[in-house]
């Protein structure tokens, strides 16, 4: 079958786990917009992103509907998760960009070590408050928190079950949370099946008109593993 025909099929949303480095290297982020303020990474997931922020000083909050669950329900979805997409991506090598990764290998040990890091983090009674369940288009965050929010690997790549307003009022939410002068980082902008998201211009249009102090721009980010996927967007409040 011809590479381009290929699809990751995924029922659902998948609870995946990237690291700490993962985050830092999609959303190019320096030590100076992690120190800046608050964090959050929304949809969250099984991503280590909170547990290793948050150990080199950094005050990272976590929002994902499955932080309803025990640490021992989570830790079991998160595993079964891990080994579900390692299975799927066996049979895709050739539709993929493994220049970040090197090797389906190489990708499965740094999930493998993301997700521990993670399930030992979310068992901790003591960073348990930086888990909320919570799920998009609301979050219940007060108004202008956070000096900076990323997502990755839920808005935009989930199209067919998300459809343009979720995606709309989500970004909207973002925005009510940011702080004068923080910024909002979501990757990728392409969907499942390897194609630019087809609503961004009418999304991003219709954001920009309600939100006149916000500047959208796309910015080139060296990650690499979903053709195409090779910047992020970034809205930045006045
Ligand atoms: C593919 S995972 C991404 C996890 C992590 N950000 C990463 O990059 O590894 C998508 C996550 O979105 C979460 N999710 C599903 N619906 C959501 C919603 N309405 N609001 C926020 N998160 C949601 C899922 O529970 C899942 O953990």
């Amino acid at each position: 079958m011809p590479a381009n025909d290929k699809q990751y099929v995924q029922h659902g949303v998948a609870m995946t786990c990237r690291s700490f480095q993962e985050y830092v290297d999609m959303f190019q982020l320096t030590p100076d917009i992690l120190r800046r303020g608050r964090i959050l990474d929304v949809a969250g997931g099984a991503s280590s992103f909170v547990a290793d922020a948050c150990k080199q000083g950094c005050d990272v909050i976590a929002a994902d509907p499955l932080y309803a669950h025990s640490p021992e329900a989570i830790a079991e979805h998160g595993e079964a998760n891990r080994r579900e997409a390692t299975g799927k991506l066996e049979g895709l090598l050739d539709v993929y960009d493994w220049s970040y990764y090197g090797s389906l290998d190489r990708h499965e040990q740094i999930r493998a070590d993301s997700l521990a890091r993670f399930v030992d983090d979310y068992g901790r009674s003591d960073q348990r408050h930086r888990y909320v369940s919570a799920s998009l288009p609301n979050l219940p965050f007060p108004d202008e928190t956070f000096s900076l929010i990323v997502s990755s690997h839920f808005l935009f790549l989930y199209d067919s079950q998300f459809d343009p307003d979720f995606h709309i009022a989500s970004i909207q939410t973002l925005i009510r949370l940011l702080q004068p002068g923080g910024e909002i980082r979501l990757y990728p902008l392409s969907t499942l099946a390897r194609t630019r998201y087809p609503a961004l211009d009418r999304v991003l249009e219709v954001v920009g008109r309600a939100h006149p102090n916000v500047e959208v721009d796309f910015v080139p980010t060296p990650f690499r593993f979903l053709l195409m996927a090779t910047e992020y967007l970034r809205i930045r409040r006045a």
